[in-house]
């Protein structure tokens, strides 16, 4: 039975509260546990490793014997496995909740399964609620721990007529100052920053994430790709953070490293040659087109060749945001659909709690 339009809204607010967790190698969850009457009695989010997950952090505020017979709404399926914090879903069995409904699967090998594990103890479970949303809002984290490599997203700034630079190489800039503002805004939240040597060697770029001409307090680690030296004299020598050089083309080899680094999110600001071959490998999971009311003509295409042959094989994305930027209009746009990765086969709910409105301000 499909879930109730109470508990669809306690999903959003659990939504809300995932994003007070911080971005890290952990994804960002958050619970809400309702009464039988559909009041939210409790709320809860992930603060990060080594604290509680969202829904024992929502149990924890209730006194023992609280969530008897309640309903727990949490963004990703409870986990399975003991790790520093212990399984959730016996924590849920513990706590006497008769349903949980969740979002997303948890696709850690050693940490799903936490679904059937209620189902066995005879906990009403539904999966799938508010799905899209919640990966918009987790989907590198999915990505990252599905492939066991970082998640990509490639980003380029572009003319009306698809062109990254002016015929003499020239692009800076191309976007206008709140384009340019929301990069640096999206960089901010990426682990490493990537671009090639024709990139270094054309425009010198700092690789900084910066709040007009301060430095945001979290810096991505600037990771320059290819054989050509960069200059002792390079700006992105002085990072804030150690810059990383790979004399390699081999971008399977950089991601691996990268992930052992522990640097999970990428952002991919290379040219037009680096970001072509993201795509080609099909290493590139979101993209993030910046296009621009200009017009620049000429040979510097945005994109190179990405290894598509005719118009029936183009790569058909799927976006999630068009962002207007003063003059400008980003993309935001998945290649990978990391939502439609998330379809593990569920038996459906038995029965839900009765329709009745949430209480305000709940704690
Ligand atoms: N509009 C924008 O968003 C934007 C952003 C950045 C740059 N740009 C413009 O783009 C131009 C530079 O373009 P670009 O394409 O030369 O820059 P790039 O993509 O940053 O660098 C290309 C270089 O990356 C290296 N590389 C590393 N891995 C590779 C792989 N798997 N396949 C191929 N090459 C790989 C190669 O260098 P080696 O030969 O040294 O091995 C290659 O020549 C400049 O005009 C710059 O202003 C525009």
């Amino acid at each position: 039975m499909a879930h109730s339009p109470v508990e669809e809204r306690a999903m959003s607010r659990a939504l809300e509260l995932a994003q007070r967790g911080p971005r890290s190698r952990n994804p960002q969850v958050g619970a809400v546990i309702l009464s039988p009457e559909g009041e939210i009695l409790a709320e809860g989010w992930h603060r990060g490793a080594g604290t509680a997950h969202a829904e024992v952090d929502a149990l924890s505020r209730l006194p023992e014997g609280g969530a008897q017979g309640a309903t727990a709404v949490v963004t990703l399926e409870p986990c399975n496995h003991t790790g520093r914090t212990g399984p959730c879903a016996e924590a849920l069995i513990r706590a006497g909740v008769a349903r949980v409904v969740y979002a997303l699967d948890d696709p850690g090998e050693v940490s799903g399964g936490g679904a059937e594990r209620l189902r066995a103890h005879g906990v009403d479970v539904e999966a799938g609620v508010l799905r899209d949303e919640a990966a918009d809002l987790i989907g590198p984290w999915l990505t990252a721990t599905r492939l066991g490599r970082p998640h990509v997203t490639v980003k380029w700034a572009q003319s009306l007529d698809g062109r990254a630079a002016a015929a003499d190489g020239s692009s800076q800039w191309i976007t206008g100052p709140q384009a340019r503002a929301d990069v640096h805004a999206r960089r901010s939240q990426a682990d490493a920053i990537v671009v090639g040597t024709g990139t270094v060697l054309a425009d010198d770029p700092a690789l900084t994430a910066r709040d007009g001409d301060a430095l945001h307090p979290e810096q991505p680690v600037p990771v320059v790709i290819g054989a050509r030296e960069t200059p002792a004299e390079a700006t992105v020598r002085s990072h804030p953070r150690e810059p990383l050089f790979y004399d390699t083309h081999d971008l399977d080899f950089v991601l691996a490293d990268l992930w052992d680094q522990g640097l999970h999110r990428v952002f991919v600001e290379g040219g037009p040659t680096l970001a072509s071959a993201f795509i080609a490998a099909g290493l590139a999971d979101r993209v993030l087109a910046y296009v621009a009311p200009v017009i620049l003509g000429g040979p510097r295409v945005a994109l190179a060749d990405v290894g598509v042959p005719s118009i029936d094989r183009a790569l058909r994305l799927r976006v999630t945001e068009t962002v207007a930027l003063g003059d400008d209009i980003l993309y935001v746009a998945e290649l990978r659909d990391s939502a439609e990765h998330n379809t593990r086969e569920h038996p459906v709910a038995e029965q839900h709690p009765p329709a009745t409105a949430p209480t305000e301000g709940a704690a």
